[in-house]
C-alpha cells in the first residue's frame, strides 16, 4: 500500500510503485479532472501540484510521493469558492473544447505563485508548454493577468 496526500485528505492505493500519479488520481481514486493527452510528458494536460510546483502526473510514478503533498484541480477550488485563476477563466471565458484547460488552470496557477505579476513573455514561456489544440492561449493571457490583479487585491 502506498499513503498520498491528495487536496488535503489522505488515500490509501495498493498500485504497483511505477504506477504513474496520472493512472492513479483517474483509475484508483476517481480525480478525473486530470486528464490524459499524450501519456509522454509533452502536452501538460495532466497537470497537478506536488509540493506546490506544477508537475506532469503522466511522468511522476506514484512510488515517489509518500509524504508529498499533491494538489488536483478538484483541490484548487470550487464552483462556490473559486481560486483567483478559476475565477478568472470563467470571466474570460477561456475554454473552448475544454480538453486541456485543467492543466492549463493548475500551470497558471504554480506561474502566479512563482510570479505574482508576470509579463507577457514569462507568461508565454511558461504556458506555451501546455498545448491547446483550440489556440486559446490569448485568453489564457488575459485570464492570467486578471488572476494576477484579483491576487494582488487580496
Ligand atoms: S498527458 Fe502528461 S504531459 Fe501529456
Ligand atoms: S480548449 Fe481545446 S485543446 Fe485547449
Amino acid at each position: 500500500m502506498i499513503e498520498l496526500t491528495i487536496n488535503g485528505d489522505t488515500h490509501s492505493v495498493d498500485v504497483e510503485p511505477e504506477m504513474p500519479l496520472l493512472w492513479v488520481l483517474r483509475d484508483e481514486l476517481g480525480f478525473t479532472g486530470t486528464k490524459y493527452g499524450c501519456g509522454i510528458a509533452q502536452c501538460g494536460a495532466c497537470t497537478v501540484h506536488i509540493d506546490g510546483m506544477a508537475v506532469r502526473s503522466c511522468q511522476r510514478p506514484v512510488g515517489d510521493l509518500a509524504g508529498a503533498d499533491i494538489k488536483t484541480i478538484e483541490g484548487l477550488g470550487n464552483p462556490e469558492t473559486m481560486h483567483a485563476v478559476q475565477a478568472a477563466w470563467t470571466e474570460q471565458q477561456v475554454a473552448q473544447c475544454g480538453y486541456c484547460q485543467s492543466g492549463q488552470v493548475m500551470q497558471a496557477a504554480a506561474l502566479l505563485s512563482q510570479y505574482p505579476q508576470p509579463t507577457d513573455e514569462q507568461i508565454d514561456a511558461v504556458m506555451s508548454g501546455n498545448l491547446c489544440r483550440c489556440g486559446t492561449y490569448p485568453r489564457i493571457r488575459a485570464a492570467i493577468h486578471a488572476a494576477s490583479a484579483k491576487l494582488q487585491e487580496g
